[in-house]
């Protein structure tokens, strides 16, 4: 047990998440490991390759501890990456430096169904970092594991087929949606069914919370939102608890403002993340349903002032009755002036 375990309350993320009004808002930070910090940058030096730096539990662990050292923070995220996961299913997935993720041709169907299943076991060094991480972590702080959301795995997978019907990444991915339906649902299906595994076998390892990032839910027509982003999300929310995922989860459908309240009101997720442009009012009608996370510009992070101040203040002021959690509306960025993140968390008085 942690030196500190005794006579600890509940963590302020699991009292927001439980629909609680908090006496500050919990915060944690999209991405708050990562090139921002001269000590991940010197950590990852030593592992030119990305995706073994994610397998690798000692130093995974070592990341996402570092920025919990330095700022504090209500929660760790766990190292890893949403495109983990298209290795698991046979699929192979590499970073080119300075570009971001590549990945090979995508397996057949009948294929990557045989692997869906063994994900979480394929993938259990992820559950090694958990493990390694909770050892050390205060447990006033959250564990965070996650898992990106179908369609937007699938956007990854697909970029190679989808590449020879339409120009640039995700909106070759949406064209293909159209074109190929059976096959993307085939392909979203077996996405379900693998993400279920790996986050139970993140539950089973330590993880408090998990999130699933929909990062390309953005621009989605209303009726492929349905069809790629909610239902999909209420499979995987439903065969995640038949497979016995008991803790809190947060949705987090990027870039789909307008939609917000009908995911948060249509899917069995615990709390709904909002991203950058989400109005506040929007924001305030989805906190009647359930709790919300977010949702700071990551762009007014980096460029600090007043400008910071007051908009964290606005944040403060609409959403601060709660249940909210304090986060970024996107990623951190790796220019970002590690004062600023300071300068948030005095202003909210979490420092
Ligand atoms: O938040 C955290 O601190 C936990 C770790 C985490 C990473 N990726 C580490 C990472 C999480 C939660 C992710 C999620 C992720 N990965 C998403 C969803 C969230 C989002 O940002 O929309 C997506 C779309 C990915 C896929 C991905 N990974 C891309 C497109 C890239 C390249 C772009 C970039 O920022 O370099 C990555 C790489 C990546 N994942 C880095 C980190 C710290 C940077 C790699 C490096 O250190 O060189």
């Amino acid at each position: 047990m942690h030196p500190k375990a005794e006579g600890m309350s509940t963590p302020l993320l699991i009292q927001a998440l439980q629909g609680q009004t908090t006496t500050r808002p919990p915060v944690w930070f999209m991405r708050q490991a990562g090139r921002y910090l001269p000590e991940y940058r010197e950590l990852r030096a030593k592992a030119p390759d990305f995706i073994a730096f994610c397998m690798n539990p000692e130093m995974a662990a070592e990341a996402t501890l570092q920025p919990m050292r330095r700022f504090g923070f209500d929660a760790a995220i766990v190292f890893a990456d949403i495109l983990l996961i298209p290795g698991a299913l046979g699929q192979k997935v590499w970073f080119e430096a300075g570009e971001g993720p590549r990945l090979g041709a995508l397996p057949s169907v009948e294929s990557m169904r045989e692997l869906a299943s063994g994900a979480g076991e394929a993938l259990k060094s992820v559950g090694q970092t958990l493990s390694l991480v909770r050892a050390e972590l205060d447990p006033a702080k959250a564990l965070i594991g996650f898992a990106g959301a179908p369609w937007t795995v699938a956007t990854y997978m697909l970029d190679g087929e989808a590449r020879t019907i339409g120009k640039g990444e995700r909106a070759a991915a949406r064209t293909y949606a159209y074109a190929e339906p059976e096959k993307v649902a085939a392909l979203l299906e077996v996405l379900v069914e693998s993400t279920a595994h790996y986050l139970k076998m993140q539950q089973d390892a330590g993880a408090q919370v998990l999130k699933i990032f929909e990062s390309w839910a953005e621009g989605l027509p209303d009726d492929l939102f349905k069809s790629l982003v909610l239902k999909p999300h209420q499979a995987l929310v439903a065969r995640a608890r038949a497979l016995g995922v008991t803790v809190p989860l947060i949705g987090f459908p990027r870039g789909s403002a307008a939609l917000a309240e009908r995911y948060a009101a249509e899917c069995d997720v615990q709390a709904v993340a909002l991203d950058t442009a989400c109005p506040l009012e929007v924001g305030k009608r989805v906190q009647a349903i359930k709790p919300i996370q977010g949702a700071l510009d990551p762009l007014l992070l980096r460029a600090g002032g007043d400008a910071l101040d007051r908009r964290v203040d606005q944040l403060m002021e609409a959403w601060g009755q709660g249940p909210w959690i304090f986060n970024l509306g996107h990623g951190i960025l790796p220019d970002v002036p590690i004062a600023h993140v300071e300068q948030v968390l005095r202003r909210i008085g979490a420092q």
